[in-house]
């Protein structure tokens, strides 16, 4: 069993201490908004927050994320106020079909948190995060209104 703090909620998972934090996350903790996308570590949909840094959970083992602070997408909000990322996207329609927008999120997120202001230069080394719909611009105007509200 390997012990995980997910969300603030503690979750024992019966996996081996290989197994990709993203499937601990979806299959056992049943949190889906997390999504597969390549599996290796290259389009940012698994995305998940760890001790509060974006890391791309289908290339971390889920043994390195135990005694962590893990956050994936439900639990950005607190509570029922939205996290300023999420009123963000919602403001500028950012999503086409949505299947990478909760690793964008959280991506973003985490940026913010480091970068309060991020220039178009911070975005574009930092969210590397793949969009197959093309939403880009409205990503990045999203960004730029999230770092002024
Ligand atoms: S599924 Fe993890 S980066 Fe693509
Ligand atoms: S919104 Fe469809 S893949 Fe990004």
């Amino acid at each position: 069993m390997i012990k995980l703090n997910i969300n603030g909620k503690s979750h024992n998972v019966d996996v081996e201490p290989d197994t990709p934090l993203l499937w601990a996350i979806r299959e056992q903790v049943g949190l889906t908004g997390t999504k597969y996308g390549c599996g290796i570590a290259q389009c940012g949909a698994c995305t998940v927050h760890i001790d509060g840094a974006a890391v791309r959970s289908c290339a971390m083992p889920v043994s390195a994320a135990a005694g962590k602070r893990i956050t994936t997408i439900e639990g950005l909000a607190s509570g029922k106020t939205l996290h300023k990322v999420q009123k963000a996207w919602i403001d500028h329609d950012v999503p086409q079909c949505g299947y990478c927008q909760a690793g964008m999120i959280m991506a973003v997120a985490a940026l913010l948190k480091n970068k309060p202001k991020p220039t178009d230069a911070d975005i574009n080394s930092t969210i590397t995060n793949i969009c197959r719909c093309g939403t880009f611009q409205q990503v990045r105007a999203a960004i730029h209104a999230a770092a002024k509200a």
